[in-house]
């Protein structure tokens, strides 16, 4: 049974609390939240945290790179020997929508030969033929779905450069999706030499 001397220590102490709690919330504080999952992710999300992390070292949902962890810039690539050494080709920075400019600066950094082209053909097997066909006539089994897809050494096509091709394998074009994400570029530039022998015919 609540006494009245009870009841008002209740009441006293209750009040004490909200107005403490009240005090110490500063102009910030938007005070009583509806359903604070909507807009504060439940997920672990690398650059907004609202609780520390309780797996992660220093509570931090992003965890820095493994031991000898090379960023891309610095990553040196390098392929052919010799006079024929090209290295550094990891970076591109060529934003999809300027295809020109791919156009006019890119030059296949990796030297015509035999075994650059082989390799280009092992690679275009793998990710082109299935739409492009294995001599790149646009017949490949996947191109029906595509509803049309180009024959390289018909009209404009055959005279795509080096860019051009470089430019389209990394970010896709019109119906064609980007591979930039599954191709190295230097695997890129390897396609690029066997995309422009099935350019020939
Ligand atoms: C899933 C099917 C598909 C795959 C895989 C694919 N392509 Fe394509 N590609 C297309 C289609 C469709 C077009 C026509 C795009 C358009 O004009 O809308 C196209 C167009 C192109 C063009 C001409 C772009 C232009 O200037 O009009 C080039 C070059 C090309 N592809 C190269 C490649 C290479 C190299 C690969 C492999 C790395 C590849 N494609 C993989 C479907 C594909």
């Amino acid at each position: 049974m609540i006494t009245k001397h009870t009841g008002i220590t209740i009441l006293a102490l209750a009040g004490l609390i909200l107005g403490g709690s009240s005090c110490e919330k500063g102009h910030n504080d938007t005070g009583l939240v509806y359903a604070p999952q909507m807009y504060e992710s439940v997920g672990y999300e690398p650059y907004r945290q609202i609780r520390p992390n309780p797996i992660n070292p220093e509570g931090l949902n992003m965890r820095l790179p493994a031991k000898g962890t090379v960023s891309r810039p610095n990553y040196r690539t390098t392929f052919g020997e010799g006079a024929f050494e090209t290295t550094d080709m990891m970076m591109y920075n060529i934003p999809a929508d300027s295809i020109g400019i791919a156009e006019r600066v890119l030059t296949n950094p990796i030297p015509d030969s035999e075994k650059a082209l082989a390799e280009g053909q092992i690679l275009y097997t793998r990710y082109c033929s299935h739409c492009h066909g294995t001599t790149g006539k646009g017949d490949g089994p996947v191109a029906k779905q595509y509803k049309g897809v180009p024959n390289y050494s018909t009209d404009a096509y055959k005279t795509m450069n080096d860019g051009h091709i470089f430019h389209v394998i990394t970010h896709g074009k019109g119906r064609m999706w980007p591979h930039g994400s599954q191709i190295t570029p230097d695997d890129r530039w390897k396609i690029v030499q066997y995309v422009h022998k099935l350019q020939q015919g």
